[in-house]
């Protein structure tokens, strides 16, 4: 299996390098990744635990946003692992203003790391993809399904990843391959711990969810492993919701406690 993940230093990107790792391990398979983020130092955990798990590890580092970093992440891939099975397109960011306020360049930024970049990536993969049948993974967002303020244009861009990877499934299916999105409600990551650290933040946030609890980066890597599998191989164009029900919490909050 041949890797490539970006924002892999991290949350949700460091869980499923490891994931995927362990999922080549039991199926005796040789585990090859190439892990991106914004600079080589950041990727020292995830190198190591890789290493620690068996697999072989390759390091691509620079801004997403930009269109030379994705060619040299899918170069990396090429000239160290001989080819690509799987591209994980996970590394993504906030934008820093509600709309109204939102500079252009501002806005541009967040569309470029959300949502370009996951097509750079992946036109400049496919050859390789194809030659595999491979498998594209972007991690969405709930707030790519719901609007999120005050995020500005987050939203926006994270929708505009699930239709870029429905549309990929469409033109790439005749080569066999899959493209999907993972769909994390809120996880508990690097990015977000802060934010739950705050008194109360958890257990006030936690209860408006049906299951109840945050989730971990662990839980989004599972779907991620899944969609990544043999036992996904017929599923392709699919944004997979994993939140532990809180998407469909909407008329909850209208419940009243008695109705006659
Ligand atoms: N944590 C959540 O609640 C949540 C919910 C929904 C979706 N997501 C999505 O999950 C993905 C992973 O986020 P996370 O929560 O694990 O955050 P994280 O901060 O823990 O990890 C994200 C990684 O992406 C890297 N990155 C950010 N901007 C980059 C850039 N311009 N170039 C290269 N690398 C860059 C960061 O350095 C970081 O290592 C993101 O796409 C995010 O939008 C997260």
């Amino acid at each position: 299996m041949r890797a490539i993940i970006t924002g892999a230093a991290s949350g949700i990107g460091q869980a499923a390098a490891f994931r995927l790792a362990e999922d080549a391990a039991k199926r005796g398979t040789p585990a090859r990744f190439v892990i991106a983020d914004l600079t080589e130092d950041r990727l020292d955990r995830t190198d190591a635990g890789l290493r620690a798990r068996g697999a072989e590890t390759h390091r691509a580092w620079g801004d997403i946003s930009l269109e030379d970093t994705a060619l040299h992440i899918v170069a990396t891939a090429r000239e160290k692992i001989g080819g690509l099975d799987l591209l994980v397109s996970n590394a993504g960011d906030f934008s820093s203003a509600p709309l109204a306020e939102l500079s252009t360049s501002e806005f541009d930024r967040v569309f470029a790391i959300n949502t370009r970049a996951a097509w750079l990536l992946a036109k400049a993969a496919y050859p390789m993809l194809r030659d595999s049948r491979g498998c594209v993974i972007a991690t969405s967002s709930l707030a790519g399904v719901n609007p999120q303020p005050p995020f500005g244009s987050y939203s926006p861009s994270k929708a505009a990843l699930i239709m870029l990877i429905r549309q990929l499934a469409q033109e790439w299916g005749p080569d066999g391959i899959r493209c999907n999105c993972v769909c994390p409600g809120a996880t508990r990551t690097g990015r977000t711990e802060g934010f739950y650290q705050q008194q109360g933040v958890e257990r006030e946030r936690a209860a408006r969810i049906p299951m109840q609890r945050i989730a971990e980066s662990t839980d989004i890597a599972k779907g991620i492993s899944f969609l990544a599998s043999p036992d996904a191989d017929y599923i392709s164009g699919i944004n997979l919701v994993v939140d532990g029900a809180l998407e469909g919490a909407l008329m909850p909050l209208f419940a009243t406690s008695k109705v006659d």
